[in-house]
């Protein structure tokens, strides 16, 4: 077991430091950080790959298409579109023709002054399928919630010199899952909809509970001439009123004063 393992691991480090460098990737996520959305897929432009290649195809397909071959006999770039290939169904399709572009750090200034010199935006052109006019790669939107994968080929004269491997396979995103992100503060689950209920039942029982309690003594105290009390520090006086009919505050102790409202008899 020991050797295979030490063989395992030197597959998986080759395997992880090939495909960090020669596949293409998500536009780095700090500065793009809608990516990918609905109908587009945004991808770091190949830097340092094949720096002898004047130009550069990145062809896309869905995940899962059994014809990926983006070169004929003569090793020349096929020229597939999206709409001959079903949006990439069928095979790849021709996303964008760029310039090799130099070997060069990417740094977050660059980025920020000139994002289309570091990006591919797979998706970004909603115009060319309807425009009659259009000439050139039509790079239309892309389906919602399907997997896709891209490769870079590197040409000189339109004849292939390298070919990155293809990617992994990048979902678009759903569009039902932005739905899912439920916003409406009213929409709740079953459960909490009985919980609310029972609650709510409850306390309209104590409320009723109360309201009767509160008149219950109401009546009750306007029987008496008495105030009821249950505060054993103090003791009700009932003072003469000077006119009949009034009511009247009187305390006893200081601190502990409570009124009693009474009604000459
Ligand atoms: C796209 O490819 C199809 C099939 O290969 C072809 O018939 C069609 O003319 C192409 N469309 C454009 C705009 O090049």
């Amino acid at each position: 077991m020991g050797p295979w393992r030490y063989l395992f691991g030197l597959c998986w480090f080759l395997q992880v430091h090939f495909a960090r460098s020669a596949v293409p990737l998500l536009a780095n996520s700090d500065f793009f950080s809608l990516n990918p959305t609905q109908t587009t897929i945004t991808l770091e432009r190949p830097f340092c790959m094949f720096k002898d290649a004047i130009d550069v195809y990145l062809f896309a397909i869905v995940k899962g298409a059994t014809n990926i071959q983006v070169a004929d006999a003569a090793k020349k770039v096929i020229a597939s579109n999206y709409t001959g290939t079903q949006g990439g169904l069928l095979g790849p399709y021709q996303v964008a023709k760029l310039d090799n572009p130099k070997c060069e750090n990417i740094q977050a200034s660059n980025i920020m002054a000139d994002p289309n010199k570091y990006i591919v935006r797979v998706g970004g052109d909603v115009n060319c399928l309807t425009d009659p006019n259009f000439k050139g790669i039509c790079n239309p939107p892309l389906q919602n919630n399907l997997q896709y994968r891209f490769t870079y080929v590197f040409t000189i004269g339109d004849v292939v010199q390298y070919q990155t491997d293809w990617s992994p396979p990048i979902s678009t995103v759903n569009v039902k899952s932005s739905g899912t992100i439920d916003t409406w503060p009213g929409r709740r689950s079953g459960g909490m909809i009985v919980l609310t209920s029972i609650l709510s039942t409850l306390m309209f029982f104590v409320f009723f509970a109360y309201i009767v309690g509160f008149a219950y003594s109401i009546l009750n105290g306007s029987q008496t001439k008495e105030v009821s009390r249950h505060d054993t520090q103090t003791t009700a006086v009932l003072q003469k009123a000077q006119e009949p009919g009034d009511i009247t505050y009187s305390s006893t102790l200081a601190g502990s004063e409570r009124y009693a409202a009474t009604q000459q008899a």
